[in-house]
């Protein structure tokens, strides 16, 4: 083992890696319980793509028309095509209506009604009355609801004195028989390396949109938290639902929010038809986004795409008026003018479906605590360890996520995952002391890939995998693309054997953390490919041309998938939750979905 590395210990009851909305809410959560609680990020944390959301945060608040939680809970689970957990959706959609008032007070400026109250706008797929009539449950802080409330996270963060390492880069976890110990941190700035002690690790790195090649994720989100569950020998779950959404600006991949549509923007063809009302007679532009996504992917290969190459869609907001737009989209005509060149008071956005969320990652239960079947037991916790935000699958969002749940997803479950480690680290003693070895795997891995000398560069890599993830894990999929597109994969994440790092020092080595990046976002790739090609039915975001029906029978369950050596991907599956926590909500039965 090498002895380069300088190590620093620290202790702590809980150690969340990541400083998105998840994160902030659990770090200051857990402050707020009198836990002795630490923050690594990689980032500056007003810096993580939490900042990027745009149209808004969902919870039946009621307060531009009727609605009830548990209408939010009918919509979700059936947006998630039933392969959302009932009894979480129940716990995210009731706790939603607590979690914005608290959001307010602690400071989040929502925009407002005239009567003064916090201002809601429809988004796909959110009804009233079970499916009826049209729900406005989207509360909004103009186009940067995101940046609202990371902002506010962050300042409550400070205020209740959590302790932040920030541009520390989380290695891998510290493993114990089975549970989770701490996790080995990478300080970027020294090169130190920094071992964390801790009675739970709660991960909540985001997803991995960066595997494909046109996504809406930032830069950072290279699926840290699966790859490190990866190589713990857990497994991740329903890898294979990724969600594109409708409307990424064409070319540059930026998000152009739902809110767009929500707030009577519309898409049309080359023939200027609106399309959507021949797909969704009755949810129209604002059906759910695997739907539009599909739609939109069928006219520009039917032939009535936009544009020269007739390969992208138009989105209309000119209608809207230049006071709707500058009061409530302020931030897409921003967008639209610097990377489409678009002055949206006068001209259509060209748009393209883009990746946009991972619906897949660390499988957990409501508490996010992490969960893998052992011993027959689908749903045993793996001690120590929680999940939360897109690098966790709750699984509220199933087969597909709708609109401005992602948002409500993260403070809930954050605030969640701190009701839970008060409990769990209250029933804890003492720490002891951690296995003389916990530092050797992490390290002998950053060793390895610091002095690769091999033939392939990670930027040559990183493109062969992006390009392979746009082509073949695309929105329509077929077993003989999904099998080319598992072949390739496998090939390619074999490269990483084969890897050059040029850089060797430890400060500010940017060659070595893209190296590590890599890695982490090839293990999720491999493991989403193979468990798209393995599912032989069409779910939500996973649309298969050659098994085009839902299949409950056969696959109404929960896909895991563990990496093994040589990247050999090992599948199997764990039973939906079709219960809920109390009586207040009944089970939604499978139904066959109507657009
Ligand atoms: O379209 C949007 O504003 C994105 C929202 C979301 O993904 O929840």
């Amino acid at each position: 083992m090498t002895t380069d590395y300088e190590i620093i210990d620290h202790t702590y009851d809980v150690v969340v890696v990541g400083a998105g909305g998840a994160g902030l809410r659990a770090t200051f959560g857990m402050a707020e319980k009198g836990l002795k609680t630490a923050c690594i990020t990689k980032v500056f944390p007003t810096r993580s793509h939490t900042v990027a959301a745009q149209g808004g945060i969902s919870a039946a608040l009621g307060n531009m028309g009727e609605d009830d939680w548990r209408w939010h809970a009918y919509d979700t689970i059936k947006g998630s095509d039933w392969l959302g957990d009932q009894d979480a959706i129940e716990y995210m959609c009731r706790e939603a209506i607590p979690a914005i008032i608290e959001l307010e007070h602690y400071g989040v400026p929502f925009s407002r009604t005239e009567a003064g109250k916090i201002y809601q706008r429809p988004f796909g797929g959110m009804t009233t009355h079970f499916g009826e009539g049209t729900a406005q449950r989207t509360c909004a802080a103009a186009d940067r609801t995101g940046h609202a409330i990371l902002h506010t996270l962050y300042q409550q963060s400070l205020a209740h004195q959590a302790e932040f390492y920030i541009e520390y880069f989380a290695l891998d976890l510290i493993m114990e028989n089975g549970a989770c110990r701490g996790v080995i941190a990478l300080e970027l700035a020294t090169g130190k390396i920094h071992r964390f002690r801790a009675h739970l690790v709660v991960l909540a790195t985001g997803g991995y949109g960066r595997a494909w090649f046109s996504c809406t994720s930032a830069h950072t989100c290279t699926g840290d938290g699966g790859g490190m569950v990866l190589r713990a020998g857990l497994p991740l779950q329903d890898m294979e639902f990724t969600q594109f959404h409708p409307t990424g600006v064409y070319g540059a991949g930026c998000l152009i929010t739902e809110g767009v549509r929500g707030e009577g923007g519309y898409l049309t063809n080359s023939e200027g038809e609106r399309f959507m009302e021949r797909y969704a007679p009755n949810a129209k532009d604002l059906a759910s986004r695997d739907v539009v996504s599909r739609s939109m992917t069928i006219e520009i290969r039917e032939g009535r795409g936009v544009g020269p190459n007739k390969d992208h869609i138009h989105l209309h907001l000119e209608h809207l008026g230049p006071e709707v737009i500058n009061q409530r989209l302020p931030g897409i005509a921003e967008t639209a003018r610097i990377f489409a060149g678009v002055d949206v008071t006068k001209a259509p956005i060209p748009v393209l479906p883009t990746v946009h969320y991972n619906m897949g990652g660390i499988p957990t239960n409501y508490r996010a605590e992490v969960v893998a079947p052992r011993d027959g037991d689908p749903d045993a916790v793996v001690p120590g360890l929680m999940a939360i935000g897109e690098a966790g699958c709750i699984s509220v969002h199933g087969a597909n996520r709708l609109g401005s749940n992602s948002l409500l997803d993260l403070v809930v479950f954050g605030r969640a995952a701190a009701i839970r480690a008060a409990e769990v680290v209250s029933e804890l003693g003492s720490h002891r002391p951690l296995p003389a070895d916990s530092a050797d795997y992490a390290l002998s891995r950053l060793d390895r890939l610091r002095h690769a000398e091999g033939e392939h560069s990670t930027a040559s890599i990183r493109d062969a995998m992006q390009a392979t993830m746009q082509e073949y894990s695309a929105v329509f999929r077929t077993a003989e693309t999904l099998e080319q597109g598992s072949q390739k994969m496998h090939e390619i994440a074999g490269r990483l054997a084969d890897v050059k790092v040029a850089d060797r020092s430890l400060i500010w080595n940017t060659d070595l953390i893209e190296t590590l990046e890599l890695e982490n976002l090839l293990g999720n790739a491999v493991v989403s490919m193979d468990s798209a090609l393995n599912r032989q039915e069409s779910r939500g975001a996973h649309a298969r041309e050659d098994f085009s029906e839902r299949d409950d029978e056969k696959w109404m369950k929960h896909t895991v998938s563990w990496l093994q050596a040589d990247n050999a991907v090992q599948l199997d599956y764990r039973p939906v939750h079709m219960t809920t926590l109390s009586d207040e909500m009944e089970v939604i039965p499978p139904k066959k979905r109507v657009y």
